[in-house]
């Protein structure tokens, strides 16, 4: 069986004294212990929710560098004393708003897994390589990029979310049947870049406008393991109505 994983990205949103109330909130409303529930805030929030067992906490980006003059930048060390287990990275807004990160994935992916985080590793393709229907070759491209350099046993701190950009944020999703054939294509990747185990066991979740109300069809898909939420994270009731279509 994969893990289960339903990521939380709360983006550049909700200020840090408003962070504990949501997850209190979140907590209510939480009836199943089966699956991961990893809530990822901006850094200014960690310190105050480095306790928020049963769920875990992850970082929205890292340095790939252990330490050093680089002002403004936030450490993986730094992330694992407050209690982070997981970082996002690969993320399509970063990609986009900044130059160098394309460049910088592979090597902030080492340096999380060697300093003990796991990986929420994305990709996906926008909607120019889709309306030519180039999207696996745009997403194999990434795959290559990103983690041929890793062995199987670093493999198995990456779990995969496919994020189709867009469907980032523009209430436009992926229908399940879209999204569960390009995880299973990345499945059957990974299998090649790696071996069966690791496709196997690597959790493929799905992003882009997930809700309450596509969760359901989201979760009944067998190569779809969670979802990495964003707007709707930020609500309660219905982030939770999402972990538990999980
Ligand atoms: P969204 O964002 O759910 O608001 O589309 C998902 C993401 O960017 O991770």
């Amino acid at each position: 069986m994969r893990q289960k994983i339903i990521a939380a990205n709360w983006k550049m949103n909700i200020l840090p004294s408003e962070a504990k109330a949501l997850i209190v909130d979140c907590l209510r409303n939480f009836n199943s212990k089966e699956q991961t529930i990893i809530i990822c805030p901006p850094f200014t929030h960690l310190a105050a929710l480095s306790d928020i067992a049963p769920f875990t906490l992850g970082a929205q980006n890292c340095h790939e560098m252990a330490s050093g003059a680089f002002t403004g930048e936030i450490s993986c060390a730094m992330l694992l004393d407050l209690n982070c287990h997981y970082v996002i990275l690969g993320h399509s807004e970063r990609r986009t708003y900044e130059i160098s990160e394309n460049k910088r994935i592979p090597g902030k992916i080492k340096t999380a897994i060697h300093s003990g985080l796991n990986v929420i590793y994305c990709c996906g393709e926008p909607l120019d390589v889709r309306k030519s229907n180039h999207q696996n070759d745009f997403v194999l491209h990434q795959l290559q990029h990103d983690l041929s350099n890793l062995d199987l046993e670093e493999m198995k701190h990456i779990c995969i979310a496919y994020e189709p950009i867009w469907a980032i944020g523009t209430g436009q999703t992926a229908s399940a049947e879209q999204a569960e054939e390009m995880h299973k294509f990345i499945r059957y990747q990974l299998n090649e870049m790696f071996d069966a185990g690791i496709a196997e066991k690597c959790s493929i979740l799905y992003g882009g406008s997930v809700k309450s109300s596509n969760a359901n069809d989201l979760a009944a898909m067998p190569d779809i393991d969670g979802v990495l939420v964003g707007g709707a994270s930020l609500v309660a009731n219905e982030f939770m109505a999402i972990a538990n279509a999980f």
